[in-house]
Formats: C-alpha cells, structure tokens, sequence
C-alpha cells in the first residue's frame, strides 16, 4: 500500500536545502549571518560589509571590502534608456512596481544576461543591488516633478540613497541608522521571497529573473508589504492615548496586528530589539517622538492581549517608524526593504544552484477525471 499523502501547506518545516547562509533560533530569539550574530553586525559592520559576508561567507580584508565597495558604487549611474523608462512610467505607480519592472528591464541592458559561471552571476547581482537605490529615489524624485540626483560613488551605500532621495548628504548618525536597517533586512533564511528566487534560481534563470521573482514575492502586506501597513495603523492611531482601543476593536474584529506574529519566531524578532533601540534614539534625537510613543502604546497593549500566545512584535514593528523619521515615504518601506533583501536572495540562489536541482514538488488532484467535453452551445451556466 502506498504512503498517504502529506500535504505541507505553506510549506511549514519543510526543508528545501542545506544552508551556511543564516540561522534563526525562533525560541531563543537568536539570529546570525553566517555565524555571526545580528547583534554583532548591526553594531560593528557596514552594509557593503554585510553584503560581502552574505555572498562570500567570510568578513573581507580591509583591501577586499575597498575593491566590494568599488565594485559596488561604479554599478550605481543608470543607462540612458533605463532613466527614459523612468520617467514614461505613470507618476501614480507604485514604487515596488516600478522596481520589478526596472530590474527586469535592467536585464535588457545587459549584453550577456544569462551566464553559468558564479563570479559572472555576482556580478550581476552587484549591478542590480548598485542601481536599485537609483531607481528607487529616481522615481520618487520624477513623480513629485523633481528632477533625479545623480548618485555619487564615495558616499556609502546608505548615504548616498539619502542624498538621491532627500536631497542632501545625511549626517553620519541619521547614515548609520538607514546602514543598520539595511543590514537588519538584508537576509532571513528561507522566507518567501528568497524560497521564490531559488525555485527561479533552479531553472537555471539569470540573474535579472531570480530578483525580479524576488521583489513580486516581497511585495504582499504578509511579507514586505507589511512595514508599510505597519506605520499606517501607528499613523492612523495617532496617539499612545488611543492604541489600547485600536488593538482591542482590531482583535475582537480578528484583524491582524501589522508587525507582529512571525512564522519562525515563536519569541521576540531579534531585529525588533535592535530597530526598537534605534528608533527611539532617532526620534529624540530627531525630536519627533510622538510616532514612536504612540507605535510602542500599541505594541504594549497587542503584548497584553495575546499573552499566552506566541506572536510577539517582528522586524516591522519598528522598521516603518524608523524609516518615517528619515525622511522615507511610506511606498519606498519595501522597496528599501528589496534593495537590502538583494544581498541575501543572490547569496541563497549562489549556494543553491552549487549543487541545483530543479524545484519541482506536486499537488495532490482532487477534481474529477474523464470529463465529457461539453460543446460550447451545448452549455448551461
Ligand atoms: N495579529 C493577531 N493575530 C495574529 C497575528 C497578528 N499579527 N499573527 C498571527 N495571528 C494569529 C492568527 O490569527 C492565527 O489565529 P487563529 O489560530 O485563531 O486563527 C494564529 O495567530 C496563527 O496565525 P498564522 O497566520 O497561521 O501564523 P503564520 O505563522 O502563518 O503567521 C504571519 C505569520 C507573519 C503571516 C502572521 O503573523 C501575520 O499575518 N502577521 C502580520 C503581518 C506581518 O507583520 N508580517 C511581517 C512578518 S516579518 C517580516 C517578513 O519576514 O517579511
């Protein structure tokens, strides 16, 4: 007699590969990056840094992450037809839109997009992870009829999206804040979006098709979509003095708290801790602090009406309020979540396809079989 079937739905606690990319203990709420903890490198590192961690597996020499960087920044300038594409885009568009399609078109703009060999598939990755702030802060600037800031190879990656985006170099605290957020979404392990750049991954796709799966996954409010649903119920709340009755109407209604629940962490979201600590000080020292005030009125009383449960506040708790009091709009949260996510998607689909195999699992049919075929005319509805 056969097995019967098991149908994983959402593919919980199904393992699609071995791993030396990021481990989440979603009891101890622990997180690292190829063995180093996110603690560690949201205090100690830089973005470019992280980057290189991710896909090379180790931390750069001095002279390494000089040549990464480099490599990096000289990706950054658009080709003239991609800033014409730019612009024809309706100013109405949703910026994640206009991501995936300029990553996809970037791929037009390549001579040789599809290639086997690894250091030519990083490459490309860089070429996409360089231009991805470009873009983004080039669509923002052209649908408020500004026109777009070129970017600027010696800043950081992090400033220099400031700049492109806000108009001026950012001071170095409000730089490492915007380095660290980047950090903190760069990787996390198998989530949707890096699962869906490794099925395309394991077609032997290019580079330009494994990102472009990537940001259409990340797009949904259950995954990336949700930093920015996040801000809006803190911005819709108002004020701390109003959050207990927002959360308690939103859970009677069984509505979701956006930015809390997670599939793996049965705990606190380590990245939670750490963009909890940082908003904070941005917004005193920003002296902005009502938003901040009001996200942890509500994040107080979601703690206290799901005690005993195992949904507790995740990365987008915080991330949307941080990025509001830089200067972000609300529609850039996941595309500057994508731009970071970039990293870890190329660093999975670079393990995966060392030893690929063709993701292709089953569905277990359950409609009949041997139907008649029916004549249009023939008919009823
Ligand atoms: N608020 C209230 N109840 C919740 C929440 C929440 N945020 N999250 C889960 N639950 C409840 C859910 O209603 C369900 O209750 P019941 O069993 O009574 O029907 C139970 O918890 C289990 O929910 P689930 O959807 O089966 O759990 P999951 O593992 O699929 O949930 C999740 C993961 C992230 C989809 C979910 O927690 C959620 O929708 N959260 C809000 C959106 C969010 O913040 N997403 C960001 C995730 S972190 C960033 C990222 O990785 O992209």
């Amino acid at each position: 007699m056969k097995d019967p079937v098991v149908i994983h739905k959402g593919l919980d606690n199904v393992y699609v590969k071995e791993s030396k990319i990021c481990f989440i203990d979603g009891e101890a709420s622990r997180l690292f990056y190829r063995g180093y903890s996110i603690e560690d490198l949201a205090a100690h590192s830089t973005f470019e840094e992280t980057v290189y961690l991710l896909i090379y597996g180790t931390l750069p020499t001095k002279q390494q992450l000089q040549d990464f960087e480099k490599r990096i920044s000289a990706n950054r300038s658009l080709e003239p037809g991609m800033q014409q594409l730019l612009r024809s885009f309706p100013t109405t568009s949703d910026p994640m839109d206009v991501l995936r399609t300029a990553v996809s078109a970037m791929g037009l703009y390549d001579p040789q997009p599809a290639t086997d060999k690894t250091e030519e598939r990083i490459d490309k990755a860089l070429r996409i992870l360089g231009k991805a702030p470009t873009i983004i802060a080039a669509f923002d600037r052209l649908r408020n009829k500004k026109e777009p800031i070129p970017p600027e190879s010696n800043l950081t990656h992090s400033a220099n999206f400031l700049k492109m985006l806000i108009g001026k170099v950012p001071d170095p605290y409000v730089a490492h804040v915007m380095d660290v957020a980047l950090i903190l979404h760069a990787e996390h392990e198998m989530n949707a979006s890096t699962f869906s750049c490794t099925v395309t991954a394991s077609t032997l796709a290019d580079m330009y098709s494994i990102i472009t799966s990537g940001i259409g996954t990340l797009r949904g409010p259950l995954h990336g979509g949700a930093n920015e649903a996040a801000l809006k119920t803190v911005l819709e709340v108002g004020d701390s003095s109003r959050a207990e009755e927002y959360v308690t109407k939103a859970l009677a209604e069984k509505k979701r708290i956006m930015g809390f629940g997670h599939r793996v962490y049965r705990t606190w979201d380590p990245r939670y801790v750490i963009l909890k600590k940082l908003g904070k000080e941005l917004a005193s020292k920003e002296g902005q602090t009502k938003l901040f005030e009001t996200a942890e009125a509500i994040e107080q009383s979601a703690l206290k009406h799901l005690a005993g449960s195992s949904i507790f506040p995740n990365v987008d708790s915080y991330s949307g309020v941080v990025f509001h009091t830089l200067g972000i709009p609300t529609d850039l949260f996941t595309p500057v979540f994508a731009m970071s996510r970039i990293s870890g998607w190329t660093a999975h689909a670079i393990e995966y396809l060392e030893a690929n195999r063709l993701i292709r699992p089953k569905a277990l049919y359950v409609g009949p079989t041997s139907l008649p075929y029916t004549p249009i005319d023939a008919r009823t509805s």
